[in-house]
């Protein structure tokens, strides 16, 4: 299904998110017929750039970025406009009213305006009171919907205040909070695979789950947002937001049906039921470190200290690793081991089922666990592991794997995060957008770890390039289990 006709409006415009990702997916949904030819683009932010100048820059990221290039990015240019705004000032967003008017006029786009904040955080209260003095958030004439970026807060009191200060200009039916791990082909086929195959729901329990491990890893470091990383960390970076979403993915109960409302209902509830982390539970649950400098393949990698913009002596996680579980029917007494960092061995993310074993050994040596392993990225798939025999004498078991890898897919085009959430906002569907409860759900949950940080001393070190301090792997062996080790790759024949 194609977009509805619309301008959409970027603050921030002269930003690195607009010209990495934004403009790219727009492009990349205009080549492929998802936007229709009434469209148009209107760049905002505080630079003095023209819509000239603005098309210029644009074009030269969709060459950098995309390899784009002949008529099409010639054609997609022309639908892009710019308008010079100081954005916390709310006189000067009277320039946008005539703007948006001609483009509505000329695209004849029926005043359906999709805004999006692309813009430092300390703005998102801001922009919807500013647009609101001129009116631009009513939906008298079109729709107007606001995507707002993460971080939905800095914690549960200032997310409860930016909810507070958004809705006091844009009801909850017009906010869409990105997350883009929610737009990721395997994060919805989580969805699919949950609740279209009758063979999985009867297992997808405490009785058959023995603990879930959902790991984000990264190789990268924090590279030039050294200043950002720090006011925020792992936790605040991947896991009160991204892995969070994962996690309510694998737990959720099933939807009666796929649409906003019962989809994030659920997503809602489940998060709601994650059990309240006491100071008590974080010492013996939760462990925070920080990558130092290490050779990986020969050469020196900065340690997190010695990044650009980082003071010498912060104590900002790179990696945390916590177990948690589910108060509810389906999880009770499930551990759910996650973990995430920057500086890991790989870039990987993915969820491992393990299911409980055999209630009695019937051959000498212990068969291999079953697992299901969900590959978010890259290499996207899903493998299950389980036990069979060794050829030859005897009854050993050896384990083995069934694979579905994307790849192998006929048509493997599949939407980015970005292409896919730009498409639902542009179609009103919010399913993949968090909700202010979801949100709030999160942040509940993460504020005891968040209070429990302020009042350590230093978390804990581990080399650039491993997998973590020794201290997380202690802490998933006091229930005699292992991190697992993945590569970056599945694995491709048994
Ligand atoms: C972003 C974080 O939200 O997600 C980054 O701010 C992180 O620090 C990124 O690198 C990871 O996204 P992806 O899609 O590369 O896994």
């Amino acid at each position: 299904m194609k977009a509805e006709n619309n301008c959409i409006v970027i603050f921030g415009a002269s930003g690195d998110l607009t010209h990495r990702k934004l403009i790219p997916a727009l492009y990349n949904l205009y080549k492929i017929g998802r936007l229709t030819e009434n469209f148009s683009v209107l760049g905002v932010a505080r630079s003095e750039l023209n819509d000239e100048t603005f098309r210029e820059k644009m074009r030269n990221a969709l060459i950098e970025h995309e390899k784009a290039n002949g008529a099409m990015l010639d054609k997609f240019c022309s639908h892009l406009y710019y308008q010079a705004v100081n954005t916390s000032d709310a006189r000067d967003y009277g320039k946008l009213v005539p703007r948006i008017d001609e483009l509505h006029d000329k695209y004849q786009t029926c005043g359906n305006t999709l805004y999006y904040m692309s813009t430092p955080p300390s703005l998102y209260g801001v922009i919807p009171e500013c647009l609101a003095a001129h009116g631009l958030n009513t939906e008298e004439y079109g729709w107007k919907r606001i995507i707002v970026e993460k971080p939905f807060g800095y914690d549960l009191k200032t997310a409860h205040a930016l909810d507070i200060q958004i809705h006091r200009f844009f009801e909850e039916h017009q906010i869409y909070r990105i997350d883009h791990y929610l737009g990721k082909e395997t994060v919805q086929n989580l969805l699919v695979l949950r609740f279209s195959n009758g063979l999985f729901e009867p297992l997808w329990n405490r009785n058959y789950i023995e603990y879930v491990e959902i790991t984000g890893a990264e190789s990268i470091g924090v590279e030039d947002r050294g200043g950002y990383y720090d006011g925020s960390g792992a936790m605040r970076d991947m896991f009160q937001n991204h892995l969070l979403q994962v996690l309510a993915m694998v737990a959720m109960e099933p939807p009666a049906i796929i649409n906003a409302n019962s989809m994030r209902d659920e997503v809602a509830k489940v998060l709601h039921c994650l059990h309240p982390l006491t100071q008590e539970d974080l010492k013996n649950n939760l462990v925070l470190a920080q990558y130092v400098k290490a050779e990986i393949n020969g050469k020196t990698v900065a340690g997190y200290l010695q990044e650009k913009g980082v003071p010498e002596d912060s104590n900002t996680e790179t990696y945390m690793a916590l177990r948690c579980e589910i108060d509810n029917w389906r999880w009770a007494g499930v551990p759910f081991y996650v973990r995430t960092g920057k500086r890991l061995p790989v870039r990987v993310t993915e969820v491992v089922i393990h299911f409980k074993t055999t209630p009695h050994p019937v051959f000498s040596k212990s068969a291999p666990e079953n697992k299901l392993i969900i590959r978010i990225q890259p290499d996207e798939g899903i493998s299950m592991r389980f036990g069979l025999k060794k050829p030859g004498a005897g009854f050993e078991s050896k384990e083995v794997s069934m694979d579905f890898r994307y790849a192998d897919l006929a048509s493997p085009s599949l939407l980015t995060a970005y292409e896919r959430l730009l498409l639902d906002a542009m179609k009103g569907d919010a399913t993949l957008f968090a909700r202010t409860d979801a949100v709030h759900a999160c942040w509940k949950f993460v504020q005891p770890i968040l209070d429990y940080k302020a009042e350590r001393g230093r978390v804990y070190e581990y080399e650039a390039g491993t997998w973590g301090p020794t201290e997380a792997d202690k802490l998933i062996a006091k229930a005699g289990r292992v991190w697992r080790k993945p590569s970056g790759a599945m694995k491709k024949k048994v």
